[in-house]
């Protein structure tokens, strides 16, 4: 089987490539404590031809169906990762794990779909859908995408407008840093935002100050700093809660919901808890790496492992983490990604002599649900119903697929783990199914493993062996006007009501 052009090493395929069968079509869960993110409950779970059929105690079946025990443990929804790169084109390579691997890591890890950010070709929407559905074909578990914004005319506005109506985008991302690659203007800031409230569809920031993150690597070059803590020093939180704080404003002026993805500063956290204190709709993202880890990892003398944890923005100093942890708690961060965005040690080496040159990214796909967790449930901060919410059903309900996805009840489709919090994780590249050859979670351990993964009523995560299937996994369309938008036009509606006429003034000569 390793000549299939999609096998890797330690991956057991399904029949379309391998000729393994897969599971049988229908599968009994019994015994273990069903978790939705509003109630949790000792219960069965039936699935029949990828759907949940039946959620309830003392389910009886014929014997044609495959049965799990999930005594004694968690039968959750599959994670959703709401922000991934896969199959990535960015800084001169494009990153490991493409849309096979990927996905094969995320389903030995628990995650059972992920949104990616489809990214123009040459500012084409378009062309960008079409690049990325030819890089999912090979898809083994469900998958959305979000869309960057990367410049604006009369095409783009019309391409958005299709993208939302025809091709199932309800997000599109703008990258306020990348300056001369990615990075657009506050003009096209506002452009995009007007465009995103008409669509109903949900504006995303990258949330840095490009202008200044540049002068900042300027500054670093001429001190001589061109290791890898270049990288975190020419781009300090302030300039993260300056491009947060600007979003938020300007989405405040349009009356658009915004997401921030990737907060990883207190800073930018804060600018998100001030704006929602005062009723504006914005939703903060936390990724793995801003909550587990912390900036020593780029200050390592050794090369290879400090620019491993090169991602924008940065990994704060230490304290951030833990701040950012209790603001997932608090609600007022809402949901967990990771930023997946793999890069082997040999890509991480184009900027050996120059840390602007090392592509930037870091992995998380696989780790996320152990990590989240760990950091979370296991330390006692959150309940596992909160788990369920930040890992999955938020996302789903942001991005308007609840109760299809992110939910164990009849109907949803079947995209379920079984958790067992007494087992253990540990991390290691060694044994991780991306295709990197590093893991910046590398010797980690903790509480709790992911045993099964159920995706699309498939068995594909079992006794540590994925099997896995090409091709098998859907496109899922995300409508527009998601529960965020309601309400926004009464807002409107206020607004104009308060602005009404403009005054009538007479010449004083009159
Ligand atoms: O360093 C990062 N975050 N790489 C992925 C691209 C992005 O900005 O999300
Ligand atoms: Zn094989
Ligand atoms: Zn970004
Ligand atoms: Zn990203």
């Amino acid at each position: 089987t390793e000549s299939n052009q999609f096998c890797n090493a330690g991956i057991e395929y399904g029949e379309s490539s391998c000729g393994v069968s897969s599971s049988s079509s229908k599968i009994l869960i019994k015994g273990g404590t069903v978790v939705n993110a509003h109630r949790e409950e000792v219960a069965d779970v039936y699935v029949e031809d990828g759907i949940i059929v039946a959620v309830k105690p003392n389910i009886k079946v014929g014997d044609d169906v495959t049965m799990l025990d999930a005594t004694g443990k968690f039968v959750m929804p599959g994670g959703i990762d709401p922000h991934t790169h896969l199959a990535f084109e960015f800084m001169g390579t494009e990153t490991v794990d493409d849309f096979f691997s990927g996905q094969a890591a995320a389903l030995a890890g628990g995650t059972t779909m992920h949104i990616d950010f489809v990214i123009p070709v040459s500012g084409s929407l378009t062309a960008g859908f079409e690049a990325y559905e030819k890089k999912a074909k090979k898809s083994c578990m469900d998958y959305g995408f979000h869309m960057a914004i990367t410049k604006w005319d009369e095409v783009v506005s019309k391409e958005v407008e299709i993208m939302v109506k025809e091709k199932g985008i309800n997000s599109f991302k703008f990258f306020l840093a990348y300056k001369g690659a990615l990075m657009i203007n506050d003009e096209l800031l506002l452009e995009g935002f007007k465009k995103c409230k008409s669509l109903g569809a949900l504006a995303m920031v990258h949330a840095e100050n490009g202008d200044a993150v540049y002068e900042g690597q300027k500054r670093m070059i001429e001190l001589g700093i061109f290791g890898p803590e270049g990288h975190a020093l020419s781009r300090p939180s302030l300039l993260e809660a300056e491009a947060t704080a600007r979003a938020i404003r300007l989405a405040g002026f349009v009356n658009t919901p915004l997401y921030v993805v990737h907060v990883m500063s207190i800073d930018a956290m804060e600018e998100i808890a001030t704006a929602r204190r005062k009723g504006q709709r914005v939703i903060g993202e936390p990724v793995v790496s801003g909550l587990a880890l912390d900036e020593s990892g780029v200050w390592d003398p050794d090369f290879v492992t400090a620019a491993k944890f090169v991602m924008s923005p940065p990994i704060r100093a230490s304290g951030h983490d833990k701040a950012l942890q209790a603001a997932l708690s608090t609600g007022i961060l809402q949901l967990v990604g990771t930023d997946h965005c793999s890069f082997n040690s040999t890509q991480k080496a184009l900027g050996i002599d120059d840390f602007r040159n090392i592509p930037n990214g870091v992995n998380g796909i696989e780790e996320r649900m152990h990590l989240v967790w760990d950091i979370m449930v296991e330390s006692g901060q959150i309940s596992v119903t909160d788990y369920v919410r930040i890992t999955s059903t938020e996302c789903a309900r942001i991005f308007n697929i609840y109760p299809r996805k992110g939910a164990i009840l009849p109907g949803s489709d079947a995209d379920i783990i079984i958790f067992n919090p007494n087992s253990s994780f540990e991390i290691t590249a060694k044994s991780h199914h991306s295709r990197s050859d590093t893991n910046v979670y590398e010797g980690r351990r903790g509480k709790g493993k992911v045993e099964v993964t159920i995706a699309g009523g498939r068995i594909v995560w079992e006794n540590d062996e994925l099997k896995v299937v090409p091709g098998s996994g859907k496109y899922v369309e995300m409508p527009p006007f998601a529960y965020l938008f309601n309400g926004i036009d009464k807002a409107d509606a206020e607004y104009l009501s308060s602005h009404r006429a403009p005054v009538k003034r007479f010449k004083s000569t009159d």
